[in-house]
């Protein structure tokens, strides 16, 4: 049985109580509805900075009421110490996903980013350790590889950081050690790489590329390509992701905690190719797409060349097995896009 499998059976019977920041978010979404099936209480912490109260209504559609019951929604703001201290009464478990997210985002504005992602992370931080958590897992980022030129990417070897953002999810890995060094306060960093699913925002300037260009597909509009399509990423299901989180705020190895891992699957994917994968999965339900075509246009700043992620940490400390690959997830994740965007 897999370490996953495993925790799967072994979580409704022993409650937990966990604390999402970033719930209305992608990622802090579908946390709360795995977790919420698998009968735990969550508190959630959003201030729909970019999250939106309809992916909360929707996580309220997809489990009972009784398991709705146990969630606790706080509208607040991890710039504010209140906020993060009234947040993580009784918790066990923190998954802190609240942050700006967007390199081009962090370039435009470093000081709102730098104010969410290391003032706020560090209040969470501070907060969590008086309340005396169990764990801290938070979201790092493939972003901390900046400009080393590796392949694959492995968690020791990072280069400087390409963009605000980048600078601000490496400082909070530093945080995190040192937090670990002087406190004894656990924590475990997971460097996502591209991840992609159900919820995540199609719309806005820093929309991410999976539903950004699905949403354009979908109704007829052009899809611009940043550079020349061979610029490659690590794309990441959401599933998987969810699947990290759980597992490192669990894990029992000592050994496992204050660390850092990548989160991805250890698939390199250009851009041409993911156009091609989402066009032909898009298709058969919009022949429109038959014979569609990109345009390119230059490349963005800030973004690396390549990514791909070396996931054996993550394998042999969490037990970390990857469910979905690109293509297993973007099946699901254009089933949940057509529902979404056309509601059939
Ligand atoms: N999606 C990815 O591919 C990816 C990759 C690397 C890292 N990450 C990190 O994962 C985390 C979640 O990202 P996501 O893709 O779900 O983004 P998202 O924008 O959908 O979710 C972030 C959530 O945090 C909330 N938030 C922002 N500032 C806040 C504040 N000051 N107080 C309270 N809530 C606040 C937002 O309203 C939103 O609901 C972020 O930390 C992001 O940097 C994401």
């Amino acid at each position: 049985m897999s370490a996953y499998t495993d925790l799967l059976a072994r979580l409704p019977q022993q409650r937990k109580t966990w604390l999402i920041t970033g719930v209305a978010g992608f990622i802090g979404c579908n946390l709360l509805e795995q977790l919420l099936l698998l009968d735990q209480a969550v508190v959630g912490l959003d201030n729909f900075a970019t999250g939106h109260r309809h992916n909360l209504e929707q996580i309220r559609a997809a489990v009972t009421p009784a398991q709705w019951a146990r969630f606790r929604f706080i509208e607040g703001d991890i710039r504010k110490p209140e906020d993060c201290r009234a947040a993580c009464v009784g918790v066990d478990y923190v998954l802190h996903q609240a942050a700006l997210g967007s390199v081009p985002r962090s370039l435009e504005d470093p000081i709102t980013t730098n104010q969410a992602n290391i003032d706020g992370f560090l209040n969470m931080l501070v907060a969590a350790r008086d309340a005396r958590v169990a764990r801290f897992v938070y979201a790092a980022s493939s972003s901390t590889y900046g400009d080393h030129p590796g392949l694959p990417k492995v968690e020791d070897r990072i280069g400087k950081p390409l963009s605000p953002y980048a600078v601000t999810k490496l400082v909070n890995e530093q945080y995190a050690e040192v937090f670990a060094r002087t406190y004894g306060f656990r924590s475990i960093g997971l460097r996502y790489f591209n991840i992609f699913g159900a919820h995540q925002d199609p719309n806005g300037a820093y929309a991410a590329v999976v539903p950004k260009w699905t949403a354009a597909m979908i109704a007829n509009e052009r899809v611009w390509i940043n550079g020349d399509g061979e610029t490659s990423r690590d794309f990441c299901y959401i599933a998987n992701t969810v699947q990290a989180n759980l597992l490192a705020a669990t894990v029992e190895d000592e050994a496992a905690t204050n660390q850092v891992y990548n989160v991805a699957v250890g698939d390199r994917t250009t851009l041409n190719e993911l156009f091609e994968a989402i066009r032909s999965t898009l298709e058969p339900r919009f022949p429109h797409l038959k014979g569609y075509r990109p345009s390119y246009r230059d490349f963005r700043a800030g973004d690396v060349r390549h990514s791909l992620a070396d996931i054996s940490k993550a394998r042999a400390l969490l037990g970390y097995v990857p469910s979905h690959r690109i293509l297993e997830g973007l099946a699901e994740a254009m089933d949940w896009y057509v529902n979404d965007l056309t509601g059939r």
